[in-house]
């Protein structure tokens, strides 16, 4: 198993313990809304969803307005669990949402029911930097039943290359204007969640930009490219 270290770049596991990162992506409402119409699009009455890495519970909170049977929310640090356990409290959800506390990867399968929903935000650095394809080859091993669903389903990663004004020296987080771009936006890793297990070391030319676009429903895309409206991932440049 990896370490947690080694699953994350750019937001590690331990910077999620930071209200202000917390925070801060819960100010992205593209994230949101994205997300909030997958959840309502894929929810029934009679689905168990596990939302894994559930902060402070939005996704989770989602999935029982939208309707769902039980929601168990799997967060790892302690201080997120109890803001979540307050959200939950406000919205009165207490008796549809379990909080557990835990990383998904110690979590056995006999903790928990099937599910027909697996709801993930650990979307990172190009999508992958937060583990998402291990977390969620881990989670449908263990708790998803016959045909349920991921959410996110499939993650596309792409690159272009660019010319920005002020080029940084280091791999960075930037919105880059799409007139910067010089190619025709090419995918160099695509993954299908829950079969995929492992990533491959990104090989990225010099000079480009990357991006993830991740696929929370059919006709749902979670798009962070330059072409669509900015979101807390901003793209990547690679000098
Ligand atoms: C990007 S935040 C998303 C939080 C919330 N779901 C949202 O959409 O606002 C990712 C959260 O997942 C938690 N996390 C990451 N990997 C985890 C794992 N394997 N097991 C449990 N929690 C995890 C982090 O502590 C963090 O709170």
């Amino acid at each position: 198993m990896p370490t947690l270290r080694e699953r994350t770049e750019g937001f590690t596991l331990d910077s999620w313990r930071k209200p202000e990162n917390q925070r801060f992506i819960l100010r992205d409402r593209v994230r949101l809304s994205k997300f909030k119409e997958a959840l309502e699009k894929t929810v029934t009455s009679q689905s168990v969803v596990i939302d894994i890495g559930a902060g402070w519970g939005v996704l989770s909170i989602f999935a029982a307005k939208a309707g769902a049977k039980k929601v168990f929310a799997i967060e790892a640090h302690e201080v997120n669990i109890e803001k979540a356990k307050k959200e939950i409290a406000k919205e009165r959800l207490g008796q549809k949402i379990e909080l557990i506390r835990g990383d998904s990867f110690e979590i056995p399968r006999e903790a928990l029911p099937q599910a027909n929903v697996i709801v993930s935000e650990t979307l990172g650095f190009m999508g992958i930097g937060e583990g998402i394809v291990g977390i969620m080859h881990d989670a449908k091993l263990k708790w998803l039943s016959k045909n349920s669903m991921l959410i996110p389903r499939r993650l596309s990663l792409y690159i272009a290359s660019v010319s920005v004004p002020h080029p940084p020296k280091k791999r960075m987080m930037m919105l880059v204007s799409q007139r910067y771009l010089h190619s025709k936006p090419r995918i160099i890793e695509q993954y299908e969640l829950g079969n995929d297990k492992d990533v491959s070391n990104l090989d990225v030319p010099p000079n480009h930009v990357g991006w993830f676009v991740a696929e929370l429903h059919e006709n749902i895309v979670l798009d962070t490219s330059p072409f669509s409206p900015s979101t807390s991932w901003e793209q990547i440049y690679f000098p």
